[in-house]
């Protein structure tokens, strides 16, 4: 038997996966949304159901390699379901009023677009937003863009990111909450809480899109749209648990991703569209490909060309073609040709028409052009409080040598750094929403907070990359970076550090450094910057290091030579603010990565959840028949969950509740955390566990619990997490989502390295 043959039954033999009658694809419980649709479908003819499934791209942003052509015409003759890049009340009206006068049928549009981390205003780049593990603010901040995104006429949007990328190399690791599969499931169910609320077609709510299905972030060698190819048993446990943690938070969409999965690309995959994603996990909303993606079916020699390459997505379970067109232009004839089932366009044009049904369009197809909510949501002060609570929220402090933040509100400083007084950083990638006038820079912020009080010099310093080639592409990309005569910017940088008693260097990548397309092989600071802040520290006044960056980034020597770094991602639209109020104190930073920074590149893939091996390295490093490396240790720079704080934490030792787990019960491991420095501050106190004999190899530590405390100075607070036989289920060859009774060891800590044990029994 194939692989293909068998794999199906694996999947239905699991417990987990398994169908139930609520889940059941096709099972409704809208009878009058059923009629409402066959009634309307009954007058349909052919060619306009195929236009429901046709997405085209137009306005006021590009987001992929061509934008789409004549689109009033096509939306007048029913041949556009959906259209994403426009928004603003006025262009959406404009052109939903062609649908609703124009075309024969009335029939609404959807309005989408890539609301990523905020629409007008911005948040921290998803990874960044993923590191405050605070899920009440992860859903505020979908939900505030869901308020600001529905008010300027969007209802879909192109989010959440849900792929689980262990390679940082690749770009796109800054769209998504990082490495681990369990807490990426948590962050996937709050980021859908937030856009879609309790209500989809409430004025205020938009529907959420779970990309890229699947396996996207297991690009091969980290370079965006390569291939990917990792066993079932490894996409199975640690990269499809967010997307199906979101079908199950009731996303009305998903994407499809620009990769090959065992071979057959995403988008004419039906064992992934059809046989997992519906007939196992249940999910009734619709299938969008990503741009272009049906036509790159031929590229990728899976269809002889655009006819082939419209059956294959079709038959494998697309419901609607982003800008290829090659659904509108070939289905008709095929069908005609019998070459295709009609039958799949109707489920196709159903699914689409459900989600408009949802989102209340064929009640008020302007419910979401409102120009007077156009006016008044977004950017009010509440929503940018928001933003500068979340992005104070989102740092990271790395180093923190002799105390030396918080800094002093006294004397000077250099504020140097070709990412000091930028606007359009600070606000990301896929910020398409947000504007760079509304940002605040870290000079603004900090001569805000500051006043008077301190003297500040500042100086760019550095270009962002003194590579010739790498500036072209930035720029051609929309980056509009300057170059500037280095030797000049550095006397410049001197002459400012020189006076001053501290030097903030704010330096990293710029905003399209990280983000699609942008892979980099070399993940440091650019050597500009390096040379930069091996030149300020040479003056000997203490140097401060401020990241701006979308990815874990290699950072040997500054970990080495600079007295403090604060990594600050792409805070987003507060950005300034929110730096300058951690910087001095105001707010006391607790963010931990989710995503771990290696010493090199040559340790990548690198995270902390690896697997048991036979030879572990033990310590030794003479002992030369163990699993490390000659000229690096194993160890990462920082760890997952790793994260300092102006304050001191202590962990007392773990009490379990017993020493046995049996198979209905629960046990508690209780820790007493106190704050033994002097500042209030914030700590995600983290639990994993490990399972030491099973049948297949297991990962040496998993998430599985985490709690966020804020304790004062000398304050103690007992915490207590509850276990359960289902938190020790795993997938065994089988793919079967199993308990296996024996051995385990449950650890808590401060992040996933630095943790205290204690070991206790599964039993039956
Ligand atoms: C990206 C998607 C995005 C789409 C629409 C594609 O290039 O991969 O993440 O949603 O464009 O802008």
């Amino acid at each position: 038997m194939k692989l293909k043959h068998i794999l199906p039954i694996f999947l239905m033999l699991s417990g987990l996966l398994a169908c139930t009658p609520e889940n059941t694809p096709g099972s409704h419980s809208d009878p009058e949304m059923d009629s409402f649709i066959a009634e309307l479908m009954g007058k349909m003819t052919l060619e306009e159901k195929i236009g429901q499934i046709n997405l085209v791209s137009v306005g006021f942003d590009v987001t992929g390699p061509r934008v789409s052509e004549d689109v009033e015409e096509k939306i007048v003759n029913g041949q556009v379901g959906a259209v994403f890049n426009t928004y603003t009340p006025v262009a959406v009206r404009k052109l939903q009023e062609l649908a609703i006068s124009k075309s024969r049928l009335g029939i609404p549009l959807l309005f989408a677009f890539d609301v990523v981390h905020g629409h007008r205003t911005i948040f921290p780049v998803p990874l960044g937003l993923a590191a405050s593990w605070d899920m009440e603010l992860i859903e505020k901040s979908a939900r505030i863009a869901a308020e600001e995104a529905s008010a300027e006429g969007l209802n879909w949007t192109f989010s959440p990111m849900v792929d689980i990328t262990r390679d940082p190399r690749w770009g796109r690791i800054c769209e998504g909450s990082g490495e681990d599969a369990w807490y990426g499931s948590r962050v996937a169910e709050a980021m859908v809480r937030g856009y879609q609320g309790e209500d989809l077609a409430a004025q205020n709510t938009v529907m959420a899109c779970i990309k890229h299905f699947a396996l996207y972030g297991g690009a091969m060698s980290g370079r965006d749209y390569s291939t990917v190819d990792m066993s079932l048993l490894k996409m199975t446990e640690d990269y499809m648990p967010p997307y199906k943690a979101a079908v199950e938070a009731g996303a009305g969409s998903v994407m499809t991703s620009f990769n090959d999965i065992n071979g057959v690309p995403a988008t004419a995959n039906r064992w992934l569209l059809t046989e997992l994603l519906r007939e196992q996990w249940g999910f009734e909303g619709f299938v969008v490909t990503d741009y272009t993606a049906v036509e790159e079916l031929i590229p990728f020699g899976v269809a002889k060309d655009v006819r082939d390459a419209a059956r294959l997505s079709l038959e494998a379970g697309v419901d609607m073609d982003m800008v290829s067109e090659i659904m509108v232009d070939h289905i008709g004839v095929l069908i005609e040709e019998q070459i295709v089932d009609p039958q799949l366009v109707d489920e196709a044009c159903r699914r689409v028409l459900e989600a408009k049904y949802k989102l209340g369009l064929f009640e008020d197809p302007y419910r979401y052009a409102d120009e007077q909510r156009g006016r008044d949501i977004p950017l009010s002060k509440d929503y940018r409080n928001a933003a500068m609570e979340i992005a104070t929220r989102s740092m990271v402090l790395l180093k923190n040598e002799n105390e030396i933040l918080p800094l002093k509100r006294e004397g000077s400083i250099a504020l140097i750094g070709p990412l000091a007084s930028s606007r359009r950083d600070v606000i990301g990638n896929w910020s398409g929403g947000g504007r760079a006038a509304d940002a605040v820079s870290v000079e603004e912020g900090m001569r805000k907070l500051l006043g008077k009080d301190v003297v500040i010099h500042t100086a760019k310093g550095a270009n962002i990359t003194n590579d010739t080639l790498l500036l072209y592409k930035l720029n051609a990309h929309g980056g509009r970076l300057d170059y500037l005569d280095p030797a000049k910017l550095l006397k410049e940088a001197l002459r400012a550090a020189r006076k001053s008693d501290v030097i903030l260097a704010v330096v990293g990548e710029s905003q399209g450094m990280s983000g699609e397309s942008a892979s980099r092989s070399h993940i440091g600071i650019p050597q500009s910057q390096l040379d930069l802040l091996k030149a300020l520290k040479k003056t000997g006044k203490p140097l401060v290091i401020v990241l701006m960056n979308g990815r874990p980034l290699t950072l040997e020597w500054e970990n080495e030579h600079a007295d403090a770094i604060l990594e600050t991602w792409f805070a987003g639209t507060e950005a300034g603010n929110a730096i300058a109020r951690v910087l001095y104190g105001e707010s006391n930073p607790s963010g931990k990565l989710t995503a771990t920074f290696p010493r090199n590149i040559g340790q990548i893939p690198i995270f902390y959840n690896h697997k048991n091996i036979g030879r572990p390295y033990g310590g030794d490093m003479l002992d030369k028949f163990k699993s490390q490396y000659l000229d690096v240790s194993n160890e990462p720079l920082f760890p997952f969950g790793f994260g300092l704080s102006y304050t001191t934490f202590s962990y007392g030792e773990l009490q379990l509740s017993s020493t046995e787990l049996g198979k209905s019960g629960s046990l508690s491991i209780s820790v007493e955390v106190s704050n033994t420095g002097s500042y209030t501050g914030e700590e995600v106190v983290q639990l994993y566990v490990q399972d030491l004999v099973a049948s297949v190899t297991r990962p040496v530590k998993e998430l599985k619990a985490y709690q966020k405390i804020s304790l004062s100075p000398g304050e103690a607070r007992e915490l207590t997490f509850t276990l359960s036989p289902d938190d020790l289920r795993f997938y065994n060859t089988q793919l079967e989502y199993i308990s296996e009774p024996g051995a385990f060891k449950v650890y808590v800590g401060t992040n996933s390295r630095d943790v205290q044990e204690a070991g206790f029994e599964l039993v039956w």
